[in-house]
């Protein structure tokens, strides 16, 4: 990550808005109802937990862990849990949280596995959404930010394990 430069892409003031504005959306959407926040481990778990603060109704929690075969860049496509739930979640709402969507494959899977267990409803919440990279078609319910072009790092991003902890959205730049 050396050769590259950050760029504050989206500060910690402008995360905290829409965070809070789709905290709003959750919380209207769900209220009522028996909700369990999904966090796709590692890269939601600073979103998520912002996510979860800033709501008003009451949810419990659980993390997935995905692991897909590619480059510190790149997916493959070949995707795997590593680290299933522990909550059973047939008849229940859940809302899946997760960093970034890409190429659409992680989710895809993900939504497919889930499915299987007959949940009442599965909707799914990105801090980033790059809808123009699909390779398969996937629809986030809930959307932070979109993005055009750019690999970005920090607020739970990261590139190769690094820049996680910082409290910004960078993007890269050679
Ligand atoms: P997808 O299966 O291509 O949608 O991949 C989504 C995953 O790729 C995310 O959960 C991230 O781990 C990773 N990813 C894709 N773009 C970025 C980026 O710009 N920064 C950091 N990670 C990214």
């Amino acid at each position: 990550m050396e050769r590259y430069r950050k760029k504050v892409l989206y500060s910690r003031d402008v995360i905290d808005e829409r965070v809070k504005a789709l905290a709003g959306q959750v919380s209207r959407d769900f209220s009522g109802k028996d909700l369990i926040v999904v966090g796709v481990l590692k890269g939601s778990f600073m979103f998520m937990a912002d996510l979860i603060r800033a709501m008003t109704i009451p949810c419990t929690i659980d993390f997935i862990r995905l692991a897909s075969y590619g480059s510190a860049t790149v997916t493959s496509g070949k995707v795997r849990i590593t680290k299933d739930i522990e909550t059973p979640i047939t008849g229940r709402d859940v809302l899946i949280v997760e960093d970034i969507i890409d190429t659409g494959l992680t989710l895809a899977f993900l939504k497919e596995k889930l499915l299987e267990r007959n949940p009442r409803s599965l909707k799914f919440c990105t801090l980033i959404d790059k809808k123009h990279r699909r390779k398969v078609e996937f629809h986030s319910d809930y959307v932070g930010f979109d993005l055009d072009q750019g690999f970005v790092v920090g607020y739970g991003l990261d590139f190769d394990e690094k820049a996680r902890y910082l409290p910004d959205v960078y993007v890269l730049e050679e």
